[in-house]
């Protein structure tokens, strides 16, 4: 078990993240103790292209990066005098996105002196489950499963990751998005997709579940969206109308079916008690549901986040931030950012 040095107790972090299309900032208090996590969404913006834009993106970050962080400093009682810490998501994501963040905190950390961490984004979504589960520790098996990635990672310390599988083509979020764009539901999809499920028959249509055989946690998503395309277009051929909830519901089950299979069959593998998630997709009601009794048959605990921590947020950000500083890690004021980033690397 992880033992906190008590030289270090009540480490305060600012999170920022501004990787894709939301700008936040968070305060929080060792690793797990929120004290404000402001998110300034630009969907509204992005909608109408049915995806992000990125030069969109990065402009409007610009504009809202230094008001949100204010807030967020506001919100957490706190003076910019009161961090001990500032961390930012330098990788993976939009590089003109990654880089509004990342010069702000940098101007923060050379203007103040106080040091700052360079985080990856997929170790602040798996630092999100922290949050809310202070009896979560590592080792445990986690799925992150987003709108651009989908891995399964051994976490097997706080900042030591394997990963186990990774998509080889379209991450799942990615599927969720162009699926429900083809079905007219609108963007993003996951949650449309989720709500419009609720009324649909799951076992409809009978989707592709795409396996790469024992001991393989990789994951394919680019044939079913290809399948639910192609059963539109046939559909469509014929006059024959659409059952969008059907479709919807049998999506998501062919998709969930695969998350949870891959993800429990590491799990078994690794021998962890524990299995989390993370990423926008771990918003879905089904995935939660469906690992849940997985979990119950197979004797795992699962652990997810909140909707709202699920996707991007900073104060993911500033958890995982603050696990790096108490193990001695400090980023230099040359940090680029990494639109590629790998889990692992520094
Ligand atoms: O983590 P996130 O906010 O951003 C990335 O790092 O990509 O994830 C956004 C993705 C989108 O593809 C969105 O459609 C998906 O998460 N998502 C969901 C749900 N809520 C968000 N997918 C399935 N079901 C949901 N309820
Ligand atoms: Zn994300």
């Amino acid at each position: 078990m992880y033992k906190l040095d008590r030289t270090l107790d009540n480490i305060v972090v600012l999170g920022i993240e501004t990787s894709c299309d939301e700008t936040s900032a968070a305060v929080v208090m060792n690793g797990r103790n929120v004290l404000s996590n402001v998110i300034s969404s630009q969907i509204n913006l992005h909608q109408k292209y049915g995806g992000v834009v990125p030069e969109i993106a990065s402009r409007k970050h610009v504009e809202m990066i230094i008001p949100v962080i204010n807030q967020a400093l506001e919100e957490a009682g706190m003076k910019i005098a009161d961090i001990d810490v500032i961390g930012v998501t330098y990788g993976p994501g939009l590089v003109g996105a990654l880089l509004v963040g990342l010069s702000a905190a940098k101007a923060l950390a050379f203007t103040t002196g106080k040091p700052f961490i360079g985080v990856h984004h997929i170790e602040g979504h798996i630092a999100a489950n922290y949050i809310e589960h202070k009896e979560l520790e590592p080792p445990f098996v986690c799925l992150v499963a987003s709108g651009g990635h989908s891995h399964i990672v051994y976490v097997k310390e706080y900042d030591q990751f394997e990963i186990l599988g990774q998509t080889r083509d379209d991450a799942a979020g990615e599927a969720f998005d162009k699926v429900a764009r083809a079905l007219g539901l609108g963007y993003p999809g996951g949650p449309l997709i989720d709500k419009a499920s609720r009324n649909g028959d799951s076992s409809a249509i009978d989707f592709p579940r795409v396996h790469f055989g024992e001991s393989c946690y990789d994951f394919s998503f680019s044939g079913i969206k290809t399948a639910v395309l192609n059963y539109l277009n046939s559909l469509e051929q014929k006059g024959e109308p659409v059952n969008v909830e059907d479709v919807a519901a049998s999506f998501q089950q062919a998709v969930v079916d695969v998350l949870v299979d891959n993800t429990v069959e590491a799990a078994k593998a690794k021998e962890v008690k524990n299995i989390a998630i993370a990423g926008g997709v771990a918003a879905n009601s089904l995935l939660r549901s469906q690992l849940k009794s997985a979990g119950s048959q197979y004797g795992f605990n699962v652990f997810y986040p909140s909707p709202v921590l699920c996707t991007d947020n900073a104060a993911m950000i500033a958890s995982a931030a603050y696990y790096e500083f108490i193990r001695g890690r400090k980023s230099q004021l040359d940090l680029n950012a990494v639109p590629g980033l790998r889990l692992g690397q520094r």
